[in-house]
C-alpha cells in the first residue's frame, strides 16, 4: 500500500487527478470505477480543468460508479447519476453510453444486481477510485458481520443516513436503501486509489490502514489488495 498525505484537501485532489490522469494517459480506453459524496469534487474538477486545457481525453474511457440510491430516478438531483453528470460528465468528452451506474428504479433488487455484477465482469475495472465513510464504509458496503462479494442492495445504517442528510431537506428525506457494488467487485480493481479528507475521516482511516481485516470496518478489506494508493490530507491522517 502506498500512503501520501497532502497539506490540505486542495492538495489531495491535486496529487489524486495527478494519478488519474496517468491512468488515462497510459490507456486511454481504461475503465474508471467512481465515487459519489464531498470528497471526489476536488479531484472531479482537477480533471475537468486538465480537459479544458487540452491535456486529457475521456473519448474511449468507461466508467462505472459505486453505487446508486434504491428509488431514485437519474434526474432527481440528489441521485448519484445527476451527481455524476452535474460534477464530472457534462464537462468532459466523455460519451454517456459510456458511463454506467446501478438503476436505482429497478424493482427487481436481484435483477439489478445480477445485471451489474455481469457488467463489471465484462468492463473489468483498471482504477477504482474510493471515498471513506466516517463508519469506514466504501461505496455503501456498510459495517456488518460478512463481506459482501458482489452488487447487493444495503439498508444504509444511522451513521450513514446522518453524514448525507447534508444534501437532501431533512434526515427522513434520506432514501434509507442503496444498490452498491460489493467488496469483492471492488478488489477485482486492478488499482485502487482511497481519498480522504478531514478530522472526522482519521479514526476510520487509521482503522483501515493499521487495524484488524473485519467487516465492521469494511474499507480494511483494501490490506488483501495488492495494489492501493491512499491520498488524504492532514486532518485525516492525524
Ligand atoms: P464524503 O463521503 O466524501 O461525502 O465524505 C464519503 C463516503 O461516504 O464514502
Amino acid at each position: 500500500m502506498e500512503i501520501f498525505t497532502a497539506t490540505d484537501y486542495a492538495g489531495m485532489s491535486r496529487q489524486a487527478a495527478r494519478l488519474v490522469s496517468a491512468q488515462l494517459l497510459l490507456k486511454p480506453d481504461c475503465v474508471l470505477g467512481l465515487a459519489t459524496g464531498s470528497t471526489p469534487l476536488g479531484l472531479y474538477s482537477r480533471l475537468i480543468e486538465e480537459y479544458k486545457n487540452g491535456d486529457l481525453d475521456f473519448t474511449e474511457v468507461r466508467t462505472v460508479n459505486l453505487d446508486e440510491y434504491k428509488g431514485l430516478a437519474p434526474g432527481n438531483p440528489q441521485s448519484y447519476g445527476y451527481y455524476m453528470r452535474e460534477n464530472l460528465f457534462r464537462h468532459i468528452n466523455i460519451k454517456p453510453e459510456n458511463t454506467f451506474i446501478p438503476n436505482g428504479l429497478a424493482t427487481d433488487a436481484a435483477g439489478e444486481c445480477a445485471r451489474y455484477d455481469a457488467l463489471l465482469d465484462s468492463l473489468g475495472i483498471d482504477l477504482q477510485i474510493l471515498g471513506l465513510g466516517e463508519n469506514g464504509h466504501i461505496g455503501f458496503n456498510e459495517p456488518g458481520e460478512v463481506f459482501m462479494p458482489s452488487t447487493h442492495l444495503v439498508g444504509l445504517t444511522k451513521s450513514t443516513l446522518a453524514a448525507n442528510a447534508r444534501y437532501f431537506a431533512s434526515l427522513d428525506d434520506v432514501p434509507v436503501y442503496a444498490y452498491t457494488m460489493g467488496i469483492g467487485s471492488i478488489l477485482r480493481a486492478k488499482r485502487i486509489l482511497l481519498i480522504a479528507s478531514g478530522p472526522k475521516k482519521a479514526a476510520a482511516l487509521r482503522a483501515a490502514l493499521y487495524g484488524p481485516v473485519t467487516p465492521a470496518l469494511p474499507a480494511s478489506a483494501l490490506q488483501l489488495h495488492g495494489y492501493v494508493t491512499v491520498i488524504a490530507d492532514a486532518e485525516a491522517m492525524a
